[in-house]
């Protein structure tokens, strides 16, 4: 056995190691005067042993061990001791917080979580397409960019890669992206970061309701992927929402349902709200045209549109139908005061061949943060970035 030493208990004549290789934890057995030892056994300390495979007088798997090397020492100061830490304490040590079992299964989870996203698309045909990190283009129109500056470039980061991902569309037809994305903006909530990930599909000739359709398939599929991963954590919250259909409700019916001003913004508490009378995840399609960015495809009244709300972590997936007529698109890029020298690019994908096309973005760690039942969003990457 190869890993880490993450507790140690004595018996008469015993010793009983829980030990980590980095994906599971096991049980060593030494047995006084029966195994050689050489350096110091000691809570975090890295080792390699030699030992055979058996079982408990209680039938448990364990190893027992003839040889112990201790490769990399520790001592009582290592700062993930065999009790319960709390949050904030495990918050306070990034570069340490993975090596308690709670952070090392959400990091496990992510990877999983992000491989069957990926098996998804494979299954589906789509092609994954990478988009730039320094742009010069502000996709939600929010203004809230980070700067990027040298003494030849003067950018942004981007925060979304769909603009990008519409020429992918129209190269490949249904496309993927999957990077971090960038906001600037001063928010001090559980649900947000200033550096997060985004997985944005394209669709050319997908309407609404194909997209709406898709997500929800999307979402089912990766979250039954995950269960057979999931054996550190409670799945009730995963399996009760996959069996049955999703609500897709429109913006103007929340509207009365919840007595909002027509034309308001959904708050976090009417997104709890929806969670609490559904008890599974919400699309809220049709919103007021003025509540949405200049890309989407629009009528008089409303924007053909949705924001998927999801139990704890609020909206986890935006998307659209992308007007994709060349004059309608002009006139609301130039509304919208954007600089259209800079966006002529995105302007000229519905200059020739343009198509009827969809897509959305589903925030990454807000997933995670779901299927761990995490607290915070910053417990869903090692090393979050945040206001
Ligand atoms: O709703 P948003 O802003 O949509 C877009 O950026 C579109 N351009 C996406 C697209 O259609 N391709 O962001 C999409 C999702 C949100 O629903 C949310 O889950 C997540 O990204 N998100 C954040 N996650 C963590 N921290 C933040 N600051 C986030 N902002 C958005
Ligand atoms: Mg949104």
């Amino acid at each position: 056995m190869k890993g880490w030493i993450k507790s140690i208990r004595k018996s008469k004549g015993l010793k009983f190691l829980t030990i980590t290789d980095g994906r599971k934890d096991h049980q060593l057995t030494l047995r006084d005067s029966e195994y050689e030892l050489i350096g110091e056994l000691k809570v975090g300390a890295s080792f390699i042993s030699e030992d055979v495979e058996s079982v408990t007088p209680r039938g448990l798997p364990e190893f027992v061990v003839s040889k112990m090397t201790i490769v990399g020492s520790s001592d009582d100061e290592f700062p993930i001791q065999p009790k319960t830490h709390t949050p904030d304490y495990l918050r306070s040590i990034p570069e340490h917080r993975g090596r308690a079992k709670s952070f090392q299964s959400v990091w496990k989870l992510r990877h999983y979580l992000s491989q069957e996203l990926h098996k998804f698309f494979m299954s589906k045909d789509f092609i994954q397409y990478w988009t730039p990190i320094i742009t010069s283009d502000d996709c939600e129109g929010a203004g809230d960019t980070f700067k990027v500056k040298s003494d030849w470039l003067d950018e942004q980061l981007t925060v979304s890669g769909q603009l990008h991902g519409e020429v992918g569309m129209m190269s490949l037809g249904q496309i993927y992206t999957f990077g971090p994305c960038f906001r600037a903006e001063k928010s001090e909530t559980k649900k947000h970061l200033s550096e997060f990930w985004m997985l944005e599909p394209e669709m050319a000739f997908y309407s609404l309701k194909d997209t709406i359709d898709f997500s929800e398939e999307m979402l089912k599929s990766t979250l039954k992927g995950i269960l057979k991963y999931s054996e550190d954590i409670d799945t009730t919250h995963i399996t009760s929402i996959l069996d049955k259909d999703w609500i897709r409700i429109k913006y103007e019916d929340v509207c009365k349902d919840f007595g909002l001003k027509y034309g308001s913004d959904i708050s976090s508490d009417v997104e709890k709200s929806l969670i609490k009378k559904y008890k599974l995840p919400v699309f809220i399609t049709h919103w007021k045209k003025e509540l949405k960015p200049f890309y989407m495809k629009k009528d008089e009244e409303v924007a053909e549109c949705y924001d998927l709300i999801f139990p704890e972590v609020g909206e986890l997936i935006g998307g659209s139908v992308r007007e994709e007529d060349y004059d309608t698109l002009k006139i609301e890029m130039e509304k919208c005061g954007l600089d259209m020298d800079k966006m002529d690019w995105y302007l000229k994908t519905r200059k020739w061949g343009t198509v009827p096309h969809s897509g959305f973005g589903l925030g990454f760690d807000r997933l995670v943060t779901f299927v761990c039942k995490l607290q915070k969003i910053h417990d869903s990457i090692p090393f979050p970035t945040s206001y």
